[in-house]
């Protein structure tokens, strides 16, 4: 007796689990680009006090918040596992021991549920994020990812088609905030509150770098940026504000230069997205919007709720994917690193992310 091929259902229900960096979130999504529910908790207090993101803290925060999490999502939803169509978690990148934490749940439920599992690469779902918030949004788009991990320019064709543009050969746009705070004695996370201080500071009093501006290479770079703060710092000779606000303005430059440099090789102007943590930046977002002006490109951000690391994300690009009827064997493996383009060219530098 053949087997009956497997029926999909036109709007499936899909578990998402995030859990690849300092965010233990679970939520469901329909295909109809319904978030039934959502849970997400942050571990901010828990990596304060060291400045940034501690893996082994993080892995065990996961390991003790995911299962009741998943408890209650499944309540707020009013659903039971059995209805779920798949179960989607993050399998990289990020810190390994909290992928692992979530893609074995993920893998446990599936095999116990006799649902498919779907391993997220967590770029793609920062890249397809932005089609779950505006159903008109259709490819390609030109994707500006920046974090605290990511600092990239995708061009994306569709869902498992992405070309990265470029790369940061170093440090992340968010970690270079963080990393400006750290100096400034602001705290962690450091992006909010250098923006804060930014405001009554003049961008133009602290002569900073802008790395790799103009350069032939699509990639950016902050490293430089970094140490130039701390000179500037250092050195005594200028207020607080003002080197917030110059770093910020110099952020901004490479940004849009390096958007720039990138948009030469795409025609016609496709839509310009924005996704990250940093999104949150207004003075980034006020800039990308004259940007996408100038260009003649729609400029859109997504909820910064989706922007920043949740797993509504994760659901969907299992939502897109299970759409096109791709599921992955429970012996897929947790990767901290997973390139989303496998044809991008490798770049020089020692921080290179992905
Ligand atoms: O996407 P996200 O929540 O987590 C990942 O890193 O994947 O991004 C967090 C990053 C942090 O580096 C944080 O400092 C930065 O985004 N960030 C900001 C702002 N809000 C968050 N950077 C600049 N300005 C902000 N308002
Ligand atoms: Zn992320």
């Amino acid at each position: 007796m053949s087997e009956m091929p497997p029926i999909i259902p036109e709007t499936p229900t899909i578990l998402g689990i995030e859990s690849s960096c300092d965010e233990t979130a679970v939520a469901l999504v329909r295909g109809d680009r319904t978030i039934i529910a959502e849970r997400i908790a942050s571990q901010e207090a828990e990596h304060a006090p060291y400045g940034g993101v501690v893996p082994e803290i993080a892995a065990r925060a996961h390991a003790e918040r995911l299962a009741p999490m998943l408890e209650a999502v499944m309540a707020d939803a009013d659903m039971a596992l059995d209805d779920v169509d798949a179960i989607a978690a993050t399998a990289g990148p990020g810190l390994i021991g909290g992928v692992m934490v979530g893609l074995v749940s993920a893998k446990a439920l599936a095999m116990a549920l006799g649902k498919p599992l779907i391993a997220v690469n967590h770029l793609e779902g920062h890249a397809l994020s932005p089609r779950l918030a505006d159903p008109d949004l259709a490819f390609p788009y030109m994707l500006l990812l920046v974090s605290g991990g990511h600092c990239q320019i995708l061009l994306v064709e569709g869902v498992g088609k992405y070309r990265r543009l470029a790369t940061t050969i170093d440090d992340a746009l968010g970690e270079a905030f963080d990393k400006t705070a750290k100096i400034l004695g602001l705290g962690y996370p450091g992006g909010p509150k250098v923006e804060n201080l930014a405001l009554t500071g003049d961008a133009s009093a602290v002569p900073l770098p802008r790395p790799l501006k103009g350069s032939k290479e699509p990639h950016f770079s902050f490293a430089g940026l970094k140490s130039a703060v701390l000179r500037a710092y250092e050195s005594g000779e200028h207020r607080d504000e003002d080197i917030a606000a110059s770093f910020q303005q110099a952020a901004i430059d490479c940004i849009l230069d390096r958007l720039g440099h990138s948009l030469r090789h795409v025609e016609p102007p496709p839509a310009l997205v924005v996704a990250g943590g940093v999104a949150a930046n207004k003075a980034v977002r006020s800039a990308l919007e004259g940007f996408a002006r100038t260009h003649q490109m729609t400029f859109t951000a997504p909820p910064m709720a989706l922007c920043t690391d949740n797993a509504a994300m994760i659901a969907w690009a299992g939502c897109e994917r299970f759409h096109s009827g791709q599921s992955d064997p429970l012996d897929f493996k947790a990767r901290p690193r997973w390139p989303l383009d496998p044809n991008a060219d490798k770049v020089r530098g020692a921080g290179v992310k992905a």
